[in-house]
């Protein structure tokens, strides 16, 4: 019997085909859900998230989800800050910080992995977030469950979505992490001083820093793209091992 080139490929493909729709149903068990999962929607949906909404789209991470949630098997869960949790701000806060900076906020908001509710009771802290310098921790006391950055303290309030993969619950304040709202200068303040636009605050001690070390957002996204690095490898090694 020849091996003909076509039915090699075949040969080769096909287990690897039922080893990645395998993955697929594995990701998505019960009925099918109407539609795909749109994490954007989701927040529309509950209508009190424009700044979220505005920042997600601004800075790209909502794409960053998409694509996370396609890609990993752990999921993800999310704390949305409200409109008003955005408004309890200090004026200029988020404008005082640099894209990358923003970036770096929201994925504090982020943690690599589905939990529910009661999951969050019982996690070990620190739990890891997207942004990787800094974790979150929970506490809770009967069904209420506190979320702290060390510098923010909040309830998690009603999810708004909690099914695998995706968990996105509702947090009253926005949670600062504080490498990058400490008391400490701050690790990722870029080297070209900037004129902070705090000064009308009249009380600006802040100092930043504008140490050597940087980069944590170059480091986050370096990180997503060893992440796809790994997927695209492991890819090649099956096709490798399969061949
Ligand atoms: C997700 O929902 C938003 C808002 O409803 C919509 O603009 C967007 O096109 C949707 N994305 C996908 C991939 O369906
Ligand atoms: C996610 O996967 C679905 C189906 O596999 C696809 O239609 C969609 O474009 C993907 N979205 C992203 C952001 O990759
Ligand atoms: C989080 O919990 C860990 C372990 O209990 C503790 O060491 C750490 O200081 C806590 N961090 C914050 C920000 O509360
Ligand atoms: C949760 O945080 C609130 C403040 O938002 C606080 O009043 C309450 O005592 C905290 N509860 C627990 C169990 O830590
Ligand atoms: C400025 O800071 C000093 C101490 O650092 C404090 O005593 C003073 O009340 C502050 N003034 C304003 C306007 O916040």
């Amino acid at each position: 019997m020849a091996f003909t080139p076509l039915s090699f490929l075949l040969i080769t493909l096909t287990p690897l085909f039922l080893f990645f729709s395998h993955q697929v149903s594995a990701q998505a068990p019960g009925p099918a859900a109407a539609g795909p999962l749109n994490f954007t929607a989701i927040l529309e949906k509950g209508g009190q998230y424009t700044t979220l909404l505005r920042l997600l789209s601004d800075t790209q991470v909502a794409n960053q989800i998409d694509n996370q949630l396609n890609t990993s098997s752990e999921g993800l869960t999310v704390f949305a800050p409200t409109d008003n949790a955005f408004n309890n701000l200090k004026a200029g806060t988020l404008n005082g910080l640099s894209r990358e900076d923003q970036v770096n906020l929201i994925l504090f908001h982020i943690c690599p992995k589905y939990y529910t509710l009661s999951d969050l009771l019982t996690v070990p802290n620190p739990v890891r977030t997207q942004f990787s310098t800094d974790g979150l921790n929970f506490t809770g006391q009967g069904r209420q469950v506190n979320v702290t950055s060390g510098m923010v303290e909040t309830q998690v309030n009603n999810a708004l979505r909690m099914q695998s993969p995706l968990a996105v619950y509702q947090v009253d304040a926005v949670l600062l992490p504080p490498s990058l709202f400490g008391a400490k200068p701050p690790a990722s303040a870029p080297p070209p001083a900037k004129s902070t636009p705090a000064a009308k605050d009249g009380n600006n001690t802040k100092t930043k820093a504008s140490g050597p070390s940087s980069d944590d957002s170059t480091g986050d996204s370096s990180k997503t793209r060893v992440g796809l690095g790994l997927f695209v490898g492991i890819g090649i090694a099956c096709m490798a091992a399969l061949s």
